[in-house]
C-alpha cells in the first residue's frame, strides 16, 4: 500500500478509531514517562495521538507517507495550539532510515494500525531500537489474529498474526508486555504490546 493509497483515503475524509484520554492517562502512568519526554509516532495519519500528546506538553513527532494526512495533522496542531510542540514528516519507514530522523532517540516511540502494513517488520523493530533511549517503550497497538480462526478480508489484511508479533518483538526486546487486549469489530481483537530495552 503506497502513498497514493494512504492519500486517495485521507482525501476521503476518512479517519480511524483514536485513543481515549482515559486509556492514554492509563498507559502513561503505567510506563512512568517523565516529564520533557520525546516522543515519536510512526503512521500518525491526522495527529491524533501526536496533538493529544503534546497538549500533555510532551514534544511530540509524527511521521507519515500521506502528505494529504499530515496537512490535516499540521491544520489542527494549529487549531489546538500545540505547533510548536509538535513536528511532522513525511516519511516512508518501508525505504527511509529512521535514525534520519530529527530529535531521536524517544523515551516513548507508539506506532497504532500501522504494523500489518510495514513490509520488513524484524528490520522495523531493531531500526526502532536504535532510536529509543535506554529506558524508552515502544508501544505497539495492532489488530491480531488467532490461528484456527475465520475473519474477514479486511480484517487479515489490516492484521498480524499474534503469536508471530510476539516472538519477533522478543527477539530485539528484553522486555515485552500485553497490556492490553480488547474485541473490534468483525470478531477482532487489538492489542497493545509495550517493548522496551
Ligand atoms: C490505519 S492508518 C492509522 C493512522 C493512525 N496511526 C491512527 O491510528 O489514526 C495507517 C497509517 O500508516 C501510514 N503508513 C502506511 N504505510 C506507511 C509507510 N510505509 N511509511 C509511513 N507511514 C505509513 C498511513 O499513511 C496511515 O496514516
Amino acid at each position: 500500500m503506497n502513498k497514493d493509497f494512504w492519500n486517495n483515503i485521507f482525501s476521503q475524509d476518512k479517519d480511524y478509531v483514536k485513543i481515549s484520554h482515559s486509556f492514554l492517562d492509563e498507559l502513561l502512568k503505567h510506563i512512568n514517562l517523565q516529564e520533557n519526554s520525546k516522543i515519536l509516532d510512526i503512521g500518525c495519519g491526522t495527529g491524533d495521538l501526536v496533538i493529544k500528546l503534546a497538549k500533555k506538553g510532551f514534544q511530540s513527532t509524527g511521521l507519515d507517507i500521506s502528505n494529504i494526512a499530515l496537512e490535516k495533522a499540521k491544520n489542527k496542531a494549529l487549531e489546538e495550539k500545540v505547533e510548536s510542540l509538535t513536528n511532522f514528516i513525511e516519511f516512508d519507514i518501508d525505504s527511509f532510515d529512521l535514525k534520519t530522523i530529527p530529535n531521536s532517540p524517544f523515551d516513548l516511540i507508539t506506532c497504532k494500525l500501522v504494523f500489518a502494513f510495514i513490509k520488513d517488520k524484524p528490520s522495523f523493530l531493531k531500526n526502532i531500537k536504535n532510536i529509543l533511549t535506554k529506558n524508552g517503550h515502544f508501544v505497539l497497538i495492532t489488530p491480531v489474529l488467532y490461528p484456527n480462526v475465520e475473519y474477514s478480508e479486511h480484517l487479515k489484511k489490516i492484521s498480524v498474526d499474534k503469536q508471530k508479533t510476539l516472538d519477533l518483538l522478543n527477539q530485539v526486546f528484553s522486555k515485552v508486555e500485553i497490556f492490553k487486549e480488547s474485541p473490534i469489530k468483525d470478531n477482532g481483537t487489538e492489542i497493545v504490546f509495550i517493548a522496551s530495552l
